[in-house]
C-alpha cells in the first residue's frame, strides 16, 4: 500500500511560508473562522478570557451561569441580563474594525477571501469593508429584531433607543406583548439557514484562517475540520484552540491576533497598504 500522506503545501510550518504559498497563487480560495478575539483590540470583551471576558463580568447580573444570558428560556423569564450586554455591544460608531478585521477586507479585495464565517455579532466585519455576500454571521447579528412569540419584526430605530435606554421592548401587534429579540442565535436555537448553505464552501479552501477563537461552541467548532486533509490551517489566537496544530501543514502563530496578522502581512508586502487601510476607515 502506497503512502497515502497528501503532499505538503508548506515549505515549513511558519508564516514566511504561508506568504509564500499565497504570493505563489496556489491560495486563492481563503476561508477565514473568526470569533471575538478579533474585537477585544475594538474595546469589545470577548466571552471566555479570565478576567476581562463578558462572562466572567455578568456574575454580577445574578444569572444561573454565565451563558444564561444568551439562553431563550432564561430570557423569557428575566430579559434584563441580555439587555445590560446588549447596551454594551450594540454596534454603532463607538467600535472601528481591527488591524485583522482589515486584513480580512485586504483579501476579499484581492479576490482571495472565498468565505469569513464569523461568531461575531458586533457588524465590525462589514464596517471594514468585506462584501455582505463573503460573510456568513453564523451566530447572527443586530442587524434585524423580531417578537420571539409571534415574529413579527420590530423597528430598529425604536429598537436602539430601547437598548440605548438599557429597555426591554415588548411586541405591538395587538394581543401579543411577547419580549423582542435581535435576530442573535441564543443556545438552543436553530443556525442561520444561511451557515448551513455555507458550510460546504470550507471543503473548497486551499487556506484556513483562524481567528481569535475558543472553538467551545459548535457547529461552528466544527468548522476548521471540515477542510481538506493536506490544506494548511493557520491560527492566530492567545492560546492553541480545537484541533488546530495536529495537522502536517497547520501553523500556531500564538499571541495578539493584530500582531500576528500584521507579521503576515509584513511576509506579504501587504504591511503599508493594511496600516493605511485601517487609519482611512
Ligand atoms: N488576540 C488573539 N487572541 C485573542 C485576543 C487577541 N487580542 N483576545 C482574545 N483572544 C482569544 C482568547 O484567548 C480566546 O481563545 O480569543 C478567544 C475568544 O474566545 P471566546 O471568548 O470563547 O469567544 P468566541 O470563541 O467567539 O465564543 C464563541 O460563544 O458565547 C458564545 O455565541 C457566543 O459567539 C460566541 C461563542
Amino acid at each position: 500500500v502506497g503512502d497515502d500522506t497528501p503532499p505538503l503545501r508548506l515549505a515549513e510550518r511558519s508564516l514566511p511560508a504561508v506568504a509564500a504559498y499565497i504570493k505563489s497563487g496556489r491560495a486563492r480560495r481563503i476561508v477565514v473562522m473568526t470569533g471575538a478575539g478579533i474585537s477585544t483590540s475594538a474595546g469589545i470583551p470577548d466571552f471566555r478570557s479570565p478576567t476581562t471576558g463578558l462572562y466572567a463580568n455578568l456574575a454580577a447580573l445574578s444569572l444561573p451561569e454565565p451563558e444564561a444570558v444568551f439562553d431563550l428560556a432564561f430570557f423569557r423569564q428575566n430579559p434584563q441580563p441580555f439587555y445590560v450586554l446588549a447596551r454594551e455591544l450594540y454596534p454603532g460608531a463607538r467600535y472601528r474594525p481591527t488591524i485583522a478585521h482589515v486584513f480580512i477586507a485586504l483579501l476579499a479585495a484581492r479576490g482571495l477571501l472565498h468565505m469569513l464565517f464569523t461568531q461575531n455579532i458586533d457588524c465590525l466585519e462589514r464596517a471594514a469593508g468585506i462584501p455582505a455576500e463573503r460573510i456568513v454571521e453564523a451566530h447572527g447579528s443586530f442587524a434585524a429584531q423580531r417578537c420571539i412569540e409571534c415574529k413579527l419584526g420590530f423597528d430598529a430605530a425604536v429598537m436602539r433607543a430601547f437598548v440605548a435606554r438599557g429597555e426591554v421592548p415588548r411586541c405591538a401587534a395587538e394581543g401579543c406583548g411577547g419580549l423582542v429579540k435581535p435576530d442573535i442565535v441564543f443556545f438552543g436555537e436553530a443556525m442561520p439557514s444561511g451557515f448551513f448553505a455555507a458550510m460546504d464552501r470550507v471543503g473548497e479552501a486551499d487556506l484556513v484562517l483562524v481567528m481569535g477563537t475558543s472553538l467551545q461552541v459548535h457547529p461552528f467548532a466544527g468548522l476548521p475540520g471540515m477542510a481538506a486533509g493536506d490544506v494548511p490551517r493557520v491560527l492566530f489566537n492567545m492560546e492553541q484552540v480545537g484541533d488546530l496544530g495536529s495537522q502536517a501543514d497547520d501553523v500556531l502563530v500564538l499571541g495578539d491576533c493584530d500582531a500576528g496578522v500584521r507579521r503576515l502581512a509584513d511576509e506579504l508586502g501587504w504591511r503599508d497598504e493594511l496600516e493605511k487601510a485601517w487609519r482611512e476607515l
